[in-house]
């Protein structure tokens, strides 16, 4: 599967009414086009970006586009945009890879629609074939009013507030595009007509658009924190029965015990930490990231891996507040060490970490004794919350 996102940021802002273009309105000590391909160059897999751009502000644009993806895995273009919306996206679509097989329309004015929401509309497309825009529940009564000026009651439990990105298979939104006659306000609209299917999948709040002066003045931080995200991790290594290297366990040397066998130094402790972390943050797993294909990672010290995840959800705006551990295992004995593992952890991750152990009752769960397994919580916020 091919990715693509198109950046619709052409608009003018009239109703944000400051002279310029909305894509640059100032916005979290950026601006709001910087702010909205911020959250892009999170993704874990590689996509190509086409921001299309007011026509008199290209080069500004382009730059900006330029700076938040240098160094990524990802490609970006900026393009002209056109006089509606949907002419602007008929223009991005122009500049996106003849190579993708799945595409995905974005407003930029939806700055702050978080990395995952784009993973779960490209991720809704590849498992179906059909469309997908996120949607969130309508909260208020709805009323219906005819010319009379007579109300009627709407059953809002089959409403939903759409937002973007709405994606669909390349091949249907080049149709989509080249059938169109009317103009549409979005993309699910223009494809629906066409007659292809899109479904709704759970939109986010942080996806909401800015229209006015007062979407651009963010909550005060105590309101900004948003629930904290808990993930999960669990990881298990096999014991090695033949060689005589000591075990690495939670970055630790554990004299007298066998090493664990794994592509790096098979530190279970490290690997769930790492993968709650990563969950998390909607960011994979341990494979995704540090594959077993990756030669420079052989026989490594897990406590690169912990850094590295670490750096991925800095870069994805989260910070960790705090990891549990529990290895599950009928050997080493950790009570004496336990604090010692706990002052390395909370050192090595930055927040505090608690780190328990159990063992089996000799019931071959897991496998151990033949090995060692460990499982693990992380919780982490917003960058930007309290
Ligand atoms: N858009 C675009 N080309 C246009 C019009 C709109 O690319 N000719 C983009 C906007 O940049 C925005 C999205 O479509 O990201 C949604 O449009 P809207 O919120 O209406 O933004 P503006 O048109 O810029 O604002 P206004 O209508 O207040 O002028
Ligand atoms: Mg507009």
């Amino acid at each position: 599967m091919s990715r693509a996102v198109i950046v619709v940021a052409a608009g003018s802002g009239e109703r944000l009414g400051l002279g310029v273009p909305k894509a640059l309105a100032p916005y979290r000590q950026s601006t709001v086009l910087a702010t909205a391909l911020r959250q892009l160059r999170a993704l874990a897999d590689s996509i190509s970006v086409v921001v299309v751009a007011p026509p008199t502000h290209l080069v500004e644009c382009a730059a900006i586009a330029e700076a938040e993806f240098a160094g990524s895995k990802h490609a970006v273009v900026t393009v002209s945009g056109g006089e509606s919306r949907q002419e602007s996206v008929r223009r991005g679509l122009a500049a996106v890879p003849a190579s993708a097989t799945a595409i995905l329309v974005h407003d930029a004015a939806r700055a702050d629609a978080p990395a995952h929401l784009f993973a779960e509309v490209f991720g809704h497309i590849e498992r179906t074939g059909r469309g997908a825009i996120p949607g969130l529940p309508v909260v208020d009564s709805i009323k219906r009013v005819n010319d009379n000026g007579e109300l009627s009651i709407v059953d809002r439990d089959k409403l939903f507030v759409v937002q973007t990105p709405q994606g669909f298979s390349a091949s249907i939104l080049r149709q989509a595009y080249m059938d169109a006659t009317a103009e549409f306000t979005d993309d699910a609209g223009l494809v629906s007509a066409s007659g292809a299917p899109v479904d709704v999948i759970p939109g986010a709040v942080e996806a909401a658009k800015i229209t006015f002066p007062s979407d651009l003045v963010l909550p005060e931080p105590a309101t900004v924190l948003r629930a904290p995200v808990t993930g999960i991790g669990v990881d298990i290594h096999r014991f090695d029965d033949v060689g005589n290297a000591p075990l690495r366990m939670a970055g630790l040397e554990w004299p007298g015990e066998p090493a664990l066998v794994g592509h790096s130094d098979g530190d279970v402790v490290l690997h769930a930490i790492c993968d709650a972390l990563l969950s998390a943050a909607h960011l994979g797993d341990l494979g995704t990231h540090f594959g077993s294909a990756r030669p420079e990672f052989a026989g490594a010290d897990s406590a690169v891996f912990v850094r590295e995840t670490l750096r991925l959800l800095t870069e994805s705006g989260y910070r960790p507040t705090s990891v549990a551990v529990q290895l599950v295992g009928e050997r080493p004995r950790v009570a004496e060490r336990r604090t010692e593992v706990e002052q390395f952890l909370t050192e090595l991750v930055g927040v505090p970490v608690a780190f328990a152990a159990t063992t089996t009752d000799k019931l071959g769960f897991l496998n151990v004794p033949d090995g060692l397994a460990a499982v693990a919580t992380a919780t982490i916020v917003e960058r930007s919350a309290g």
